[in-house]
């Protein structure tokens, strides 16, 4: 199972999806990949943003080693899985695909984890990097049991 997850800047949410679902994988054991992008590029080459390096650091995790780069066409067929943080990262993504037939791997993160509606909040002008923290915590437990049951 290879997972992207994917934000707008890819440097402050998807970095942390990204670092923890890394270590939930680790965790478990499972061969499966993690990568993140973002559907803009302007950070690219750079370090997620302190405040995401941060909030992981405080939680255990190191998620310096990663650098920001935009989705590529590629990624749509080198994943299984594409996790948008909202919904304006999802309508992009369904854009960027190559064809349709690539849109059924691609979903909004919260509503595949609980089967509700829900965005992910862009924490980079508020500062809510705590509660986008604690989304991504439990809505990346929700996302691993759902595809170990599939997987079963
Ligand atoms: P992200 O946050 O999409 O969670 O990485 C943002 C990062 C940068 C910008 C916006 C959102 N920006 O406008 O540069």
């Amino acid at each position: 199972m290879k997972i992207l997850m994917v934000c707008l800047g890819n440097i402050c949410r998807s970095p942390l999806a990204e670092g923890i679902m890394q270590h939930k994988i680790k965790q478990q054991a499972l061969p499966w990949q993690v990568d993140s992008a973002g559907t803009g590029g302007w950070h690219a080459g750079e370090q997620p943003d302190t405040r995401s390096l941060q909030m992981a650091q405080k939680h255990g995790l190191d998620i310096s080693q990663q650098r920001a780069r935009k989705v590529h066409v590629h990624d749509f067929d080198q994943f299984d899985l594409i996790l948008a943080m909202d919904s304006r990262n999802y309508d992009d993504l369904l854009r960027m695909a190559p064809s349709e037939e690539y849109h059924a791997k691609i979903k909004c993160i919260l509503p595949f984890a609980h089967g509700t509606s829900g965005d992910v909040p862009d924490p980079y002008y508020d500062g809510s990097f705590q509660r986008v923290y604690d989304l991504l915590d439990d809505a990346c437990d929700k996302v691993l049991e759902q595809l170990l049951v599939d997987s079963e």
